[in-house]
């Protein structure tokens, strides 16, 4: 069971303070659970794990297998919330070497469609070239610029490489059920494909199919996954009290802290397989919280890496910050450190403690440092690196940010701001549709 402990933040805002926004985490839960608050079209994802089908998983995993047997290569094509919650589930549960070896148990599962790098796409295609290699093209909206032009890449190269009727079994597309060009083009060249319910907004879509399918064919238990996030949502419901409950707690704390000045949440794990955890939190509470003018920003690292370049600021930088450590408490592998007769490196006092265990000293070395520096600290403790635990954690986080978004008076399920680039780089490059706005643009240069 997921654990918070917020007892190193005490002395930057007291217990009162925290307890005074029971009144404001309830109305938000209200809010969330009758559908009466901002976004209320979005809210899909509260009561999902626990509606999921076992034929519906069954599906997932009938799909998985076909790709599985079929491909040593998994390009998943998608960007934002089509991708990162996929990324932070198999780095979290993957082994950090085996991908390299020769004779894979599992299909390699890759990235695109989330940035244009010619560069990155030309290494990918090269890559590819002489790999039985499938895609699943993920997009809500269909139409995402990113997405789309790698898709144009993979699905020409897989079709030139393993020929048609191949690339029909190894291309799968999620993606909304009528709109979009990757409806239409599903539909027509007859790939399976999953639907993106309407009322799950992109970063709470990792346990639909957009998380579920690419998780399964790396060869990770989703049934584990949506178990962890079940249990979850009972603790994390509005029938918990409010004291018991980890995600009322977390948003009434981080309100508290944002208040008290505390502007950036730095999310830090002590375990380099939580990065894209890290990455798709960041995506979650980003943009979900920043707008209006407010929100905290949320920034990450992986320790003890970073203690060694962001460790500084983070001790003596200004004092804007707040930390919440995402803690493992049990390691999956059992490393002793050895003894060393010459005791060269004078890290003998070590000999026969686990890794771990130095590890875990590190963890709590830095939280009282930084306590002492100026700097709250959260702890979510989880109990394992699996897929119960983990499928876990992204319900908490999930629940968490809703609640937390409608404290801070915001609506957590819209992201207007992503729109104004997107609109320059269509003028910029004459989408036509855009005549107007190119004719503006070009005047500004
Ligand atoms: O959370 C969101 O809505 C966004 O991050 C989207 O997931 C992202 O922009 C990708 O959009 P789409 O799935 O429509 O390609």
């Amino acid at each position: 069971m997921i654990s918070l402990n917020i007892q190193k933040t005490l002395g930057f805002v007291s217990k009162e303070t925290i307890a005074a926004f029971e009144p404001k985490v309830k109305a938000a839960q209200e809010m969330l659970e009758h559908g009466t608050g901002k976004g209320n079209d979005f809210l899909g994802w509260l009561h999902l794990p626990s509606s999921i089908t076992k034929e519906h998983l069954d599906d997932l995993k009938a799909t998985a297998k076909v790709l599985r047997e079929n491909c040593e290569v998994v390009v998943v094509a998608g960007i934002g919330g089509s991708y990162l919650g996929t990324r932070a589930v198999i780095e979290a549960l993957s082994n950090s070497f085996t991908w390299l070896e020769d004779k894979k148990k599992n299909p390699v599962i890759i990235y695109a469609g989330h940035n244009i790098s010619e560069d990155y796409l030309f290494e990918l295609t090269e890559f590819l070239k002489d790999k039985k290699f499938g895609v699943i093209n993920i997009s809500k909206s269909g139409t995402t610029t990113e997405t789309a032009l790698a898709f144009r890449l993979l699905k020409k190269q897989c079709e030139d490489q393993r020929g048609k009727e191949m690339a029909k079994k190894v291309i799968v597309a999620i993606t909304d059920a009528k709109k979009g060009a990757a409806r239409i083009t599903a539909d027509q060249e007859g790939y399976k494909s999953y639907i993106i319910p309407d009322n799950v907004g992109g970063r709470f879509s990792v346990l639909t199919p957009v998380g579920l399918l690419p998780i399964a064919i790396a060869g990770f238990d989703i049934d584990k996954l949506i178990a962890g996030a079940v249990e979850m949502e009972k603790t994390c419901g509005i029938d918990t009290p409010f004291e018991k409950n980890p995600a009322a707690i977390y948003a009434a704390t981080r309100n508290a802290l944002y208040e008290s000045g505390k502007k950036i949440e730095i999310l830090v794990n002590f375990c380099p397989k939580l990065h894209y955890v890290n990455e798709w939190w960041k995506q979650l509470y980003g943009e979900s919280e920043g707008k209006d003018h407010k929100g905290i920003f949320p920034a990450a690292v992986d320790f003890s890496t970073d203690l060694h370049s962001m460790g500084q600021w983070i001790q003596e930088g200004e004092r804007t910050i707040f930390e919440t450590v995402i803690s493992v408490d049990k390691v999956n592998h059992k490393l002793e450190v050895p003894t060393d007769e010459a005791n060269l490196d004078g890290l003998n006092y070590l000999a026969g403690k686990r890794v771990d265990e130095v590890n875990k000293m590190a963890e709590l070395g830095t939280q009282l440092a930084h306590v002492d520096g100026g700097v709250p600290n959260m702890r979510i403790v989880i109990p394992s690196l699996d897929e119960k635990s983990i499928g876990g954690l992204l319900y908490f986080f999930e629940i968490a940010c809703g609640i937390s978004g409608y404290v801070l008076g915001v609506n957590p399920f819209d992201q207007p701001g992503v729109e104004a680039y997107k609109k320059n780089m269509f003028a910029l490059l004459n989408k036509p549709g855009f005549e107007a706005e190119s004719k503006a643009i070009q005047a500004k240069l």
